[in-house]
């Protein structure tokens, strides 16, 4: 079964209603930095429609992807890397103001080891206060997103089927197997792997260890107010910090 990343025309209608997050995003970044121009560095970048807006905003934005077919629809305002997350390219030296990731993209690496050395890795590359603004699955207790859903939408393609299955519990959250089925006509595409949920607490105190404070979570839908406390079960949340060190 082909991944539906290799259609990303797909992956556009399927996650088409996403845009009206980004005014969202837009207001975050401005308030945490700004000054322009500004230097972004966007993990998991995609079909990088926010990314796009970024950097007609006035910005360097640097976007990498494993997938040359998504990136290849990302507009060529953008700096485009094909990529893997866990190996960036940039040596440490701090070059960006603010490091991005929607839609879930970090935690697609899945192990808490990888995810725990990219964030401390992040840190190196951002300058003196720098932000990350990053869309996680988030949950206090992970297994209450095990589960398998369903839903049928009458756009453009035919159904989305959710499975989600902790395959390992750790310090800092849980690893979950997933798989999202797209079915489109006669044919069927996939997103499938191993993806890290956090554990809102836990990532609060690792992001202060590594030189991060204003930790702050925003809830999925309701954008524009922060949480008092953390969504508590989000497939997707939104984490903002700051680096002060
Ligand atoms: C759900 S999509 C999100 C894309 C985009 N940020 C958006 O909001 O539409 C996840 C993206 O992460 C990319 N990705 C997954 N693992 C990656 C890795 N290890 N390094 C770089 N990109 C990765 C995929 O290729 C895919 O484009």
């Amino acid at each position: 079964m082909r991944s539906l990343y290799e259609k990303p025309s797909l992956y556009n209608r399927v996650f088409e209603d996403d845009e009206e997050a980004f005014p969202f995003f837009q207001d975050l970044i401005q308030s945490h930095t700004p000054v322009l121009p500004r230097r972004i560095l966007s993990l998991g970048c995609g079909t990088g429609h926010l990314e796009k807006k970024l950097a007609e905003e006035a910005g360097t934005v640097i976007g990498i992807d494993l997938s040359k077919a998504m990136l290849s629809q990302a507009d060529a305002t953008i700096n485009r890397c094909v990529a893997d997350m866990s190996a960036l390219p940039f040596g440490k030296a701090p070059l960006f103001d603010g490091v991005i990731s929607k839609l879930l993209s970090v935690s697609y690496l899945g192990k808490e080891s990888t995810i725990r050395a990219l964030f401390e890795l992040l840190a190196t590359l951002l300058k003196p206060n720098g932000f990350l603004l990053l869309e996680l699955p988030l949950a206090y207790n992970p297994r209450k997103l095990q589960g398998v859903s369903e839903r049928q939408d009458s756009r453009s393609y035919s159904s989305i089927v959710e499975y989600l299955d902790i395959t390992e519990e750790s310090e800092l959250g849980a690893e979950l197997y997933f798989r999202i089925a797209v079915a489109q006509e006669e044919e069927e595409f996939e997103i499938n792997g191993t993806a890290f949920v956090f554990q809102p607490l836990e990532l609060r105190n690792f992001l202060r260890t590594l030189g991060y404070s204003n930790v702050r979570y925003y809830a999925p839908y309701e954008l524009g107010s922060e949480c008092k406390q953390p969504p508590l079960e989000a497939r997707r949340g939104i984490v903002s910090a700051t680096l002060t060190h």
